[in-house]
C-alpha cells in the first residue's frame, strides 16, 4: 500500500463517501486489512450519507458489503470484547438473542456511531424468519459459525402478499455480509448451520421522515405461488404464524 493510500484509510471523515468506497475497493491487495475502528468510522460515513440522502441506497448497499469484505475480523472481535453489550430483551419465539453494542473509545467513553450496532446470537434452534422491511436499511455480517442466508428482491406489493424474486441462497461463513435496502434484497432469512453462530448487524432506520422508524413484515416464501417470470407471490403473515411455520431446519 502506498503512503497516500494508507493516509486516506487512516484519516478522518473529511473526504466524500465515494472516495472512501473507491479507496477501500483498491485495498484488495491486502485482504481484511481494515482495522475495526476504521470499519466502524467508515460505516458512520456511509450511514450519514444514506440518512442525509447524499448516498443512494444502492450505493450504500454496495459500500457496506465492500467494507465488510475488508475488515480485519480479529480486530473486530477485539473491539466487540471491549464494547458495552446489553441484552435487547427476551427473544420472541425462536429469534436469536439480540444484543445492543456500544463501542468505547480509548478512554472507555461511548462512541457516537450514527447507526445502530447489534449482535445476534444463534443457538441451534434460533432462526430469523423471512421478512421484508420498510423505512430502514441493515447489513448482517457473520462473525461466528455458519449461517444459511437467503435474500429476495421486493418486486411489488399486493393485497396480503409481497411479490419477491430470490437473489441469494448461500452458506455464509465468517466475514460474509448481507445488506438489505428498499431497492435490493429487501427480504432476508437467516438460519444457522452450525451449533452456534453470531452476526453483527449495522442498522439505519427512520429513512422516511413522517413514517414509523421501521416496519418488519414477515412473509411465507416456502408456501408462495411461483409466477411465470420466476418471481414468487409470498403471503404476508403474522409474527406468530411466522414462528409456527419456520424453524432453524428450514
Ligand atoms: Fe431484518
Amino acid at each position: 500500500m502506498t503512503s497516500t493510500r494508507r493516509h486516506l484509510l487512516l484519516t478522518g471523515a473529511a473526504f466524500p463517501v465515494y472516495a472512501l468506497v473507491a479507496e477501500l475497493a483498491l485495498a484488495q491487495t491486502l485482504p481484511r486489512s481494515v482495522p475495526a475502528r476504521r470499519w466502524l468510522a467508515a460505516q458512520s460515513q456511509l450511514a450519514r450519507g444514506l440518512a442525509q440522502g447524499t448516498l443512494s441506497q444502492t450505493s450504500w448497499h454496495r459500500g457496506v458489503n465492500e467494507l465488510s469484505s475488508q475488515v480485519d475480523l480479529e480486530s473486530l472481535a477485539h473491539e466487540m470484547r471491549r464494547a458495552r453489550i446489553r441484552n435487547a430483551g427476551t427473544p420472541f419465539g425462536h429469534d436469536p438473542q439480540k444484543r445492543f453494542v456500544t463501542v468505547l473509545d480509548d478512554d472507555e467513553r461511548p462512541v457516537r456511531l450514527g447507526y445502530g450496532l447489534a449482535l445476534f446470537d444463534f443457538g441451534p434452534d434460533s432462526v430469523i424468519t423471512p421478512h421484508a422491511h420498510r423505512y430502514m436499511a441493515s447489513a448482517h455480517m457473520v462473525i461466528d459459525g455458519r449461517v444459511r442466508v437467503r435474500t429476495f428482491d421486493r418486486i411489488r406489493d399486493e393485497e396480503n402478499a409481497v411479490v419477491v424474486r430470490p437473489t441469494q441462497d448461500v452458506l455464509a461463513e465468517t466475514g460474509h455480509a448481507a445488506a438489505m435496502t428498499t431497492p435490493k434484497d429487501n427480504v432476508h432469512w437467516f438460519a444457522p448451520r452450525s451449533p452456534q453462530a453470531m452476526t453483527i448487524d449495522v442498522i439505519i432506520d427512520g429513512l422516511e421522515p413522517g413514517r414509523e422508524r421501521y416496519l418488519i413484515e414477515p412473509i411465507d416464501p416456502l408456501r408462495g405461488t411461483p409466477l411465470p417470470d420466476g418471481s414468487l407471490r409470498a403471503p404476508l403473515i403474522s409474527f406468530e404464524r411466522s414462528m409456527a411455520l419456520y424453524s432453524a431446519k428450514d
